[in-house]
């Protein structure tokens, strides 16, 4: 019998997804808890025709270079900047990624993560662990409120759009900015789109949805936090490197502005020692924007078949540069 065709998985993938790829491929996935390193990377791909990979496993150029049976690299996320993606297309692998299956838990925590931020959950919650509850306090842990305030939405695809939607139900001023608004529809919602000073100027909450690209690097920098409320509050649940992590701490603690909620960071994971953990108004959060079992299985199962039908000469889902399939035979 001959030997089946290798998948590489650079993490324990539910079965969710597995059962898709365990009849006709060997899949050998990595078993370590940690990411493997650019080497250990080399060593799991050797040979392989498909990856299944995720947001901490960097393939670029050389990556591919090196494992020229790739045909696919089927990503575990909707954001793909871990993936060189003109360098695949350059050599024919096509690369997929999970969007849509995503976009309300994401559109979740960022809300859950701007609420919490805003009204000091995290706060409460170590000042009862500690035990310093000793009475109700009139001036204790006062927080910011959504309710009738303006919230600044950077990006408005699919989870900023599904974000937006959440805020509806607050009486909500929303505004947006995206850099193709022409391009984006409401749904009906009422949404402002404005230019980035006005939107830092006015909004109460930034909450980022921008995906991580060359323009979106440091986007939210010093200049633009300064431009924010005092009172104002800065979610992402985007990318870390979106915003100027530096910038961040120097706004923090000049009062700049009132707090932060981050489910990403730059660098990530975050050193435990890091200044924004220790702040009593930075609410950090270790990228769990998807983290649902529901979620996770259906990106598993999007990731899969994405990946699969690559291999099989069938049109994915969600596929980056679907030009590479025209050349792929199965
Ligand atoms: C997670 O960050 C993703 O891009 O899906």
């Amino acid at each position: 019998m001959p030997e089946k065709p290798i998948v590489a998985v650079t993490f324990r993938i539910s079965d969710a997804g597995l059962r898709y790829l365990r009849d006709d491929y060997t899949v050998r996935i990595w078993p370590g808890d940690l990411p493997p390193s650019p080497d250990e990377l080399d060593v799991l791909l050797d040979g392989a025709v498909g990856a299944l990979t995720h947001g901490a496993n960097k393939v670029d150029g050389n990556v591919l270079d090196r494992h020229p049976n790739l045909r696919v690299v089927s990503n575990y996320a909707v954001g793909y900047d871990n993936i060189d993606v003109p360098a695949a297309t350059a050599r024919g692998v096509a690369v997929c990624n999970t969007p849509d299956v995503l976009t309300q838990a994401t559109a979740e925590l960022a809300f859950s993560l701007m609420l919490a931020t805003a009204r000091r959950i995290p706060e409460g919650v170590d000042y009862v662990r500690a035990g310093k509850w000793k009475t109700w306090g009139p001036q204790l842990l006062l927080g910011q409120p959504l309710t009738g305030a303006t919230v600044g939405i950077v990006g408005f695809g699919r989870i900023g759009k599904a974000f937006a939607r959440m805020c509806t139900g607050f009486g909500t001023r929303i505004l947006a900015w995206d850099r193709s608004p022409h391009t984006k529809t409401t749904d009906g919602m009422d949404v402002t789109f404005v230019d980035m000073d006005t939107l830092l100027a006015e909004s109460d909450f930034v909450s980022i949805h921008v995906a991580l690209s060359d323009t979106t690097r440091h986007l939210i920098g010093a200049v633009e936090l300064k431009k924010m409320k005092p009172t104002a509050i800065l979610v992402n649940s985007a990318r870390g490197p979106v915003v100027d992590t530096d910038a961040l701490v120097e706004a923090l603690q000049g009062g700049e502005i009132f707090a932060a909620g981050l489910d990403v960071t730059d660098p990530e994971p975050i050193p435990a020692d890091h200044p924004l953990v220790h702040m009593p108004n930075c609410v950090v959060i270790p990228h769990i924007g998807s983290a649902t079992t529901q979620t996770r299985n259906a990106m598993a199962e999007l990731a899969a078949n994405n990946l699969v039908a690559v291999l099989q000469g069938r049109q994915p889902e969600a596929i980056l540069n679907p030009e590479v399939l025209e050349n792929l035979t199965p």
